[in-house]
């Protein structure tokens, strides 16, 4: 769980601009005890920022939660974007459809406004279940822009995989939690974090630094934000 920390409430004072109907999904999360599962505020805005000035358009999302990091990818002030979420467990993907269903819409005084993009011609699709099937099930829609990993920390390295393959040369892996709460530069993950995950999303963020395939960077956020771009 992330706490909300004092430099998080000033971002989303100043530069984070949370749209209402993200508010009304960020209370959801609070109120049945899931915030901080998902990424913060501030990450989600970087994110729209990420999309707003890539220029991505065919996105993959893995982990959907209750689509906090899915509203705030739409929320980029991008034509047809097309969005992909894949979620594996049913009651995360029920709210994350019941928002999804209002998509676009946020609710002020009883009134509806309408508050994404997406509505030119931009198209949301949530899956439900395991991602790698899911995965293998959509490839024929790629090549794909970006790959937004922030699921199963054992499962980074078949999700870079896929992403080699069904990226656009140029095209983007953004993945949350790269640090590995804090155990991928140690010797040994002692308690911080399980020994096979470790050694998996250290090999992870071995491969993403190597500069032949790709240019990346790690964002120094509490949990660890990579970022890469496939060369070719
Ligand atoms: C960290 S949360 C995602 C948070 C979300 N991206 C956000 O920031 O709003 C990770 C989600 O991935 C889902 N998940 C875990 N393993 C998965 C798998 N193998 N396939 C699909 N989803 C998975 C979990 O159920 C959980 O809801």
């Amino acid at each position: 769980m992330r706490p909300v920390s004092e430099q998080e409430k000033y971002l989303k004072s100043k530069v984070s601009h949370q749209p209402p109907f993200i508010d009304a999904l960020e209370k959801r999360l609070l109120d049945d005890g899931k915030w901080g599962i998902n990424i913060s505020a501030s990450e989600g805005a970087f994110l729209r920022f990420f999309v707003e000035v890539t220029g991505v358009k065919k996105i993959v999302e893995i982990g959907t939660q209750y689509g906090f990091s899915t509203h705030w990818l739409l929320d980029a002030n991008t034509e047809g974007l097309k969005v992909r979420t894949i979620e594996k467990q049913k009651d995360h993907y029920d709210v994350a459809n019941e928002y999804f269903s209002k998509l676009g819409t946020f609710e002020k005084n009883g009134e509806y406004f309408r508050s994404y993009n997406l509505s030119r011609s931009g198209s949301l699709v949530s899956f439900l279940g395991e991602a790698n099937p899911i995965l293998q099930s959509i490839e024929s829609e790629g090549p794909f822009d970006l790959v937004f990993i922030d699921a199963n920390k054992g499962g980074y390295l078949d999700y870079l995989d896929w992403s080699m393959n069904n990226l656009a040369p140029g095209g983007w892996i953004v993945a949350d939690n790269t640090f590995l709460f804090g155990s991928v530069w140690l010797e040994d993950p002692g308690d911080k974090a399980p020994k096979n995950p470790w050694k998996k999303m250290k090999e992870f963020n071995e491969r993403l630094s190597d500069k032949q395939s790709f240019r990346s960077f790690m964002l120094p956020t509490p949990e660890g934000l990579s970022i890469a771009q496939k060369l070719n």
